[in-house]
């Protein structure tokens, strides 16, 4: 039998301990991939990668990693490369969020989420490129948002980190175009996780509503009507990964149910 362009291949993805990365590590793992699943939250990526090795028979391994500093990225991805042999896509999913007016935004809180959401995916693709690179074939998908793309009130620094994440799709996308590595991002909408959980607390919160009925008025903007859920963003992320994708590259893709189209 022929092998399928997932098997052999390692695919790491960040913050894979739980929500969209969780359940994008798990689809790659059925697509044939060895998975590695980077997380601050050391044990949940142990378990994620226990439950997946379990239930897909491929080889997957969790890794503690700050994506934020550069130290722990560079040693991470030693690990992964010393235990593996190589990396051949590059998950870009860690990420975070504050719902803050923007005057009680601190320059802390500012950076805390710029360093996570824009400048891991950074240090992540930096350090990991060589081995991306190596065999001609590599992918990079990165996980923005729609506001990534449109201003939203309340969320300077996590819009601007994502408007980031958009334009360093774009950049890489370009310079590594003739290496046969591709960089893709997908920009979800109000995805059914815990960091939605958490935007319904602080946006209710601070407009002194009720947590439960904010919750579940949130896919109220969604024209299909639901949020979304983390599988619909693993679809495309297996989509991206896979040879049919191999012409798409510095690509930002909504994946909101029609919430955002441009
Ligand atoms: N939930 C949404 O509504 C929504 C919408 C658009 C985009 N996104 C983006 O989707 C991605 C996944 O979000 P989610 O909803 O699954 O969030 P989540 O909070 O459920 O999961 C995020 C994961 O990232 C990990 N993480 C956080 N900081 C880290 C760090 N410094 N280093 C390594 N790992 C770290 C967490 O431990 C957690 O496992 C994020 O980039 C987020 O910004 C989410």
């Amino acid at each position: 039998m022929s092998k399928t362009h997932a098997e052999g291949r390692v695919a790491v993805i960040t913050g894979g301990g739980r929500g969209a990365g969780r359940a994008i590590a798990q689809r790659l793992a059925e697509d044939g991939f060895d998975v590695v699943i980077g997380d601050v939250r050391t044990e949940s990526a142990d378990q994620a990668a226990q439950e997946i090795a379990a239930s897909t028979g491929v080889r997957a391994a969790g890794f503690s990693v700050d994506v934020a500093s550069a130290a722990s990225v560079a040693e991470f991805v030693d690990s992964v490369v010393e235990r593996f042999g190589t990396i051949d896509v590059l998950i870009n999913n860690a990420g975070v969020i504050s719902i803050l007016p923007l005057e009680q935004i601190d320059e802390a809180e500012w950076d805390r989420v710029l360093d996570i959401n824009l400048k891991g995916p950074y240090l992540l693709t930096r350090a990991a490129l060589p081995h991306l690179t190596s065999s001609g074939w590599g992918r990079i998908v990165n996980i923005a948002s729609d506001v990534g793309k449109r201003g939203e009130a309340n969320i300077a620094h996590y819009c601007a980190s994502k408007f980031g994440v958009v334009g360093l799709t774009q950049a890489t996308g370009v310079e590594l175009a003739r290496t046969g590595v591709t960089v893709n991002a997908i920009c979800p909408a109000i995805m059914n996780t815990d960091m939605m959980k958490q935007i319904a607390k602080e946006g209710a919160a601070l407009d002194g509503a009720d947590v439960s009925d904010t919750f579940s008025h949130l896919p109220d903007v969604v024209p299909m009507g639901r949020a979304t859920e983390p599988t619909d963003i693993a679809n495309v992320v297996s989509f991206l990964c896979s040879d049919d994708a191999s012409f798409l590259t510095g690509q930002s893709l909504n994946v909101t149910g029609g919430r955002w189209m441009t």
